[in-house]
């Protein structure tokens, strides 16, 4: 069959469809299967191409995909849940401690050429051990912060999107960490109300996605000193940074690379291919975004 490939892949996951003829680009007519990524606006227009009969995400998150139209269309959506979790912990918790340490401050310092002498209090950051974090979102990525920050004595409060729990952590957490998905209830989610209700001095981490948080509020938070830090790893409107965060020192800002490791990459890339691979054999791959698109019509591709 005719699969677009949209993005690069590596030849890896690319071995997967092997037997398929792969055509690159971003025009799906004529296709019956595409591979895309979080970069590629995958809408009504596309998902409706004649004859298009299933979809591959190379990544976890599916807000750049219309579902309700995939719904509408019939079209499974092979994605990479878990393959990623470990790596975009390991990243969320870096910046966690590169904000709480202000690393990228201090990287800028020193190459600046600005260091002269040892002090006493040059840099001085705030201690991670035994603070109190609340993680909001308590899917896997969240939970496997969760294992890290217990490795650091931290006192773990695990948050719902729900207005209340919200509320009543805030106010106690010296780190807060965003692991939602992006949907219309979690757009904002973080806005001005919910960086006020945080302590002053507190951290905020966002590796979730960009639109989450409202970046000018953030921006406005620290720069009038009430939050102590930020590190983010999404952005609203990637790649495009809002300038006020750039000014801001004492955000740590890193581009969209919280899975961006060679074997988590690979496996990403593989898994992804592989369940589109099962889908066009007419097998049920275990990575199905939308199952019930396969449940209720899984003898298209029968
Ligand atoms: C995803 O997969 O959704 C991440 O944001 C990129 O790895």
């Amino acid at each position: 069959m005719r699969v677009l490939v949209m993005q690069d892949v590596s030849e890896a996951g690319l071995s997967e469809l092997r037997g398929h003829e792969l055509v690159r680009g971003s025009d799906p007519a004529g296709c019956d299967a595409a591979v895309c990524y979080l970069v590629d606006r995958i809408d009504e227009a596309f998902l409706a191409t004649p004859g298009l009969r299933a979809l591959a995400t190379v990544s976890v998150g599916l807000d750049h995909i219309d579902l309700d139209a995939a719904d509408r269309h019939r079209i499974p959506i092979a994605y990479t849940p878990d393959v990623l979790t470990e790596a975009t912990a390991d990243l969320t918790f870096a910046l966690l401690l590169a904000a709480a340490r202000r690393l990228g401050e201090a990287e800028r310092y020193l190459r600046a050429g600005r260091w002269t002498v040892w002090s006493f209090d040059l840099l001085l950051g705030t201690d991670v051990f035994g603070k109190t974090l609340a993680v909001i979102g308590g899917g896997r990525i969240g939970r496997a912060v969760a294992r890290r920050a217990e490795g650091f004595s931290m006192d773990v409060v695990m948050v719902g999107r729900d207005r209340g729990e919200l509320e009543a952590a805030l106010p106690r957490a010296d780190f807060v960490v965003v692991t939602v998905p992006l949907s219309e209830q979690t757009r904002h989610l973080i806005g001005t109300d919910e960086l006020a209700l945080m302590k002053q001095g507190a951290i905020l981490v966002n590796s979730s996605r960009g639109p989450v948080v409202d970046e000018r509020a953030l921006a406005e938070a620290l720069r009038s000193g009430h939050l102590g830090g930020a590190g983010l790893d999404v952005f609203e409107r990637e790649p495009q940074v809002e300038p006020l965060l750039m000014e801001c020192d004492n955000a740590v800002l890193v581009p969209h690379i919280g899975s961006a490791t060679t074997e988590t990459r690979e496996g990403m890339a593989r898994l992804a291919c592989r369940g589109l691979a099962q889908i066009l054999r007419g097998e049920r791959p275990p990575n199905l975004a939308n199952p019930q698109v396969w449940d209720q019509w899984a003898h298209r591709w029968a």
